[in-house]
């Protein structure tokens, strides 16, 4: 069974500190607006679908206090979705969740406060368990594509720890090791915040996947090696197009995988898919510190005046992705008229 991400408990919420991972396996109550904003800016919580359910669980925090009239409460509620959406502009799944709100606050019929504020709860507490299935649906649609003996690469995590529990890109991995298939996968470690090192090759040991892993630049050898099967990764925004958002990294995997032949694969949700986003470069890519670079995790590595840039995702364009996984089934080219037919 997956470690949960986030979750309540008498009407508290607590997530996973991803930050100290894989050294220590943490819970921290998050108590309010504040602190949700802090702890998504800061990665202690990431993962565009986990991203979504925290700035939900936000939105409760950030008016469960509250006391005032009903037009107070609404200035408060649009003040908190405002702040909320400030954390990190890439994974629209932030967005879509913030939305999801105030689509229930305006579609309710009252004006009560008290009761405003448990629609917000049990709509938060809803996207857990709507994220449990949706991982599942993904899995079970992706294990089609996995053959027994099969190796697979993936980057960053998209894992459990990115999602309420199971994952989008490991999903399928789950259900094939359920399912007792003999598979392994090559986790690229992902700099610089090692999201593939710290946090999916803890979540493979768990669960007892063989797993090896190789610092990013060693995906080009491995696959020119003839050791990759197939290649799944998650996303933080899919454009009308299928032209996909993901963390730092995943393009330079799509155009290896291409001069492989190594199939490549997204997995994610479909509220994942932006259609108001027409292609990719038109997706905000979220900009880091230099700090990340220059002294990652404290240690010194550069000179510390040297000039940085550190976007936190690229885009792989939809030309070099052979399926998007979703829970509605696999998505295959031509891309913009099948997501289309998707959401109609
Ligand atoms: O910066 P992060 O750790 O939030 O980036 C996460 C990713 O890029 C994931 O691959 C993506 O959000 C998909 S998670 C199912």
């Amino acid at each position: 069974m997956p470690i949960p991400t986030i979750y309540t408990e008498n009407r508290k919420v607590y997530i996973i500190d991803q930050t100290l991972l894989p050294i220590e396996k943490k819970y921290i109550e998050i108590k309010d607006k504040k602190e949700m904003w802090d702890a998504i800016k800061r990665l202690k919580i990431r993962g565009a679908p986990a991203i979504g359910i925290a700035a939900a669980f936000g939105v409760w925090l950030g008016v469960r206090n509250f006391k005032g009239s009903f037009n107070e409460f609404m200035k408060r509620f649009e003040e908190v979705c405002s702040y909320l959406a400030t954390s990190r502009p890439t994974a629209v799944n932030l967005f879509w969740a913030i939305d999801r709100m105030k689509n229930l606050i305006s579609k309710s019929n009252t004006e009560n406060v008290e009761e405003l504020k448990e629609l917000i709860f049990n709509e938060a507490r809803n996207m857990i368990d709507e994220d449990n299935m949706v991982c599942r649906a993904i899995g079970e649609n992706g294990v089609s594509l996995i053959k027994d003996g099969y190796s697979l690469i993936t980057h960053c995590n998209a894992g459990g720890l990115a999602t309420a529990m199971y994952g989008t890109a490991l999903a399928p991995i789950y259900i094939a090791k359920e399912r007792g298939y003999n598979i392994h996968v090559w986790v690229d470690e992902t700099r610089p915040l090692l999201q593939g090192a710290r946090i999916t090759a803890f979540e493979l040991v768990e669960a007892d996947i063989p797993a090896t892993l190789i610092t990013d630049n060693m995906a080009a050898f491995v696959m020119y090696q003839g050791r990759v099967n197939m290649a799944i990764v998650g996303a933080d925004r899919i454009a009308a197009n299928g032209d996909t958002a993901n963390k730092i990294g995943t393009l330079g995997l799509a155009i290896l995988a291409k001069e492989f032949g190594v199939p490549f694969y997204v997995a994610a949700p479909i509220s994942t898919i932006d259609l108001k986003t027409k292609e990719g470069i038109d997706i905000p890519i979220e900009e880091r510190g230099p700090d990340e670079i220059i002294k990652g995790f404290g240690k010194q590595t550069a000179p510390s005046n040297i000039n940085v840039y550190n976007p936190a995702f690229d885009v792989t364009p939809a030309r070099y992705i052979s399926g998007i996984i979703t829970e509605k089934g696999i998505i295959t080219p031509p891309y913009r008229e099948n997501i289309q037919k998707l959401f109609s």
